[in-house]
């Protein structure tokens, strides 16, 4: 159970070169809701997420389109970044871009740190780089071209050609580090997740590491290395300092030591610059490791990664804008098992928009609402003694409260919310049983018919509060719905920790009626 401490958590800083797809948003959406969870539970939470704008991939785009770098990210974050986090309901802390003055300043602080510190020198750099990963490769991560590129070794992942540098450039001691990495994986096994994830970054380092390239001075996009203009900062060193230069090192030490160091969630593709490179530029600056670095799957279409550049992206208004947010994130929460890959279906979509939310969760709050309503003038009734049935939908809540707060603490958040899914069966059920229009003709069951809708009442209660770090907009309205906002107040401060206390909304409390939550969807784009 989560007890108070801080909570810090961070996606990865989104390149600039193009709009989001819903490769992007799932990543943010699975941070909101990790996020969400731990306020709700008490911690002190800070959630991270921003934009990463140097490098060559970011200067390339701009030229094409024939303005500045900074023009084209200034366009691309207002236009299309922001918005995004508006679109899926996103409850962003802070927003860090790496264009800031906060973030380019404290990146050099810490680089002439390194440098003072004897882990900086300079090299000949000689090898392929995949601008669209941003990354220096190796042989073995590159695979034979084919149509137009036939003959020629491609990046596995962008399948486009990789480039030939030379240069003399500044580099990182990081092969010092091999060791101590090594150790730090094997004494905090939760440092790299999932498991499968962690064992190809042991292989890798096992393998023994390479001194990184750390500058460029062949293009100028980027923030100048301090003690040599001529050079500017790689961009991903750059890039994977965000996480502190946004938390404060550098500029506010308190904050610093109060929320570093973070839980990290980023793509399966960028685990190793976040599970090597990351830890071993904080170790030689002397500071804390992260929490842990969790590498989530991809989505993919056709069986690749979605990707605008392959043109396979989605925009996530285009699901947004039929389905609302709270279908969006529900949706890929509930369908893809965190850490792994999965397919996005608008069949599947729409089938468990259906079932689930329309049909489970949405219906059952419309038909508990109208009952209180109809029986009892729209007040919630006063419980009389509770019966075994009863004293079940109590107990499914308990359980439930307990197995999601455990199932957050592994990041296992499709989990969560299966096990938040049982009250909703649960409830479903035991109205059906319960029969609480049969009750209604017996005057002589009234207070059994009061009995069973203040359960039901509660138990919508303690989904509101359970689902609100995934659905905030539905169960927004229908805590406002069960009068809950006046009787306890605002839903985004009501304790994980405290839902399956029975009783909260007392009778009496003025209830609503409910538009659905999940109105029926008409059309469904192809
Ligand atoms: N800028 C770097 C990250 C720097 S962090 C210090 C970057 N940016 S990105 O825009 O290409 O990707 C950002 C995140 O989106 C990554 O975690 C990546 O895995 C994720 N996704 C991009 N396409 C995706 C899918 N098709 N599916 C799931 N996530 C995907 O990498």
């Amino acid at each position: 159970m989560a007890d108070g401490t801080s909570f810090y958590i961070t996606t990865p800083i989104f390149y600039v070169n193009d709009a989001p797809h819903i490769g992007h948003a799932y990543t943010e959406v699975a941070a909101d809701v990790l996020a969400r969870w731990h306020r709700q539970a008490g911690d002190r939470t800070w959630f991270l997420t921003g934009t990463d704008e140097h490098g060559q991939k970011i200067l390339r785009t701009a030229t094409a389109n024939g303005v500045t770098p900074k023009e084209w990210a200034d366009k691309l974050v207002s236009e299309s970044w922001y918005p995004l986090l508006d679109t899926i309901d996103i409850s962003n802390d802070d927003f860090i871009r790496t264009t800031d003055v906060r973030h380019e300043q404290n990146v050099q602080l810490f680089l002439q740190r390194l440098y003072d510190a004897g882990f900086i020198y300079t090299g000949e750099f000689e090898g392929y780089y995949c601008v669209g990963c941003e990354e220096y490769k190796q042989e073995s991560d590159l695979v034979q071209g084919t149509g137009e590129y036939v003959g020629q070794l491609v990046c596995a992942i962008h399948s486009k050609p990789v480039e030939l540098l030379q240069e003399s450039n500044y580099f990182f001691r990081m092969s010092d580090f091999a060791e101590r990495l090594l150790a730090l994986y094997e004494e905090r096994p939760e440092f790299v997740q999932p498991e499968s994830a962690r064992n190809e970054v042991i292989q890798f380092v096992r393998q023994g590491l390479k001194d990184l390239s750390i500058s460029r001075s062949t293009f100028d996009w980027g923030i100048k290395v301090p003690w040599d203009e001529s050079h500017v900062v790689y961009v991903w060193f750059d890039a994977l300092l965000n996480y502190i230069t946004a938390a404060g090192y550098g500029s506010d030490e308190e904050a610093f030591a109060e929320r570093w160091p973070a839980t990290q969630i980023v793509g399966k593709d960028i685990l190793r610059f976040h599970a090597v490179i990351w830890p071993a530029m904080l170790m030689a600056a002397g500071l804390e490791v992260p929490k842990r670095v969790f590498g989530h799957g991809w989505l993919l279409v056709g069986g690749e990664k979605m990707s605008k550049s392959k043109l396979t992206g989605i925009a996530p208004s285009e699901i947004t804008d039929t389905f609302g947010s709270d279908a969006f994130r529900y949706y890929f929460m509930r369908a893809i098992a965190f850490g792994q890959d999965g397919s996005f279906s608008w069949e599947d979509l729409s089938a468990r928009y259906q079932a689930e939310l329309a049909n489970g969760f949405g219906n059952l709050a419309s038909r508990v609402l109208a009952m209180v309503t109809r029986y009892f003038d729209g007040v919630v009734p006063a419980s009389g003694p509770a019966e075994p049935a009863d004293v079940a939908i109590q107990e499914t809540v308990a359980r439930a409260a307990a197995d999601a707060d455990a199932a957050i603490e592994r990041l296992a958040i499709q989990d969560a919310l299966a096990a938040i899914w049982r009250i909703v069966d649960e409830l479903n059920g035991y109205i059906t049983e319960q029969e609480p229009w049969v009750l209604a003709k017996d005057e002589a069951k009234r207070e059994r018919l009061g009995t069973v809708l203040a359960t039901a009442v509660e138990g919508l209660r303690a989904l509101s509060v359970l689902l609100h770090p995934f659905v905030p907009k539905a169960t927004t309205k229908l805590w406002s719905a069960l009068g809950a906002e006046a009787a306890l107040g605002e839903l985004g401060a009501q304790r994980i920790g405290d839902v399956g206390t029975w009783g909260q909304l007392p009778a009496g409390t003025s209830v609503a009626g409910l538009e659905p939550l999940f109105p029926r969807i008409e059309a469904v784009a192809e």
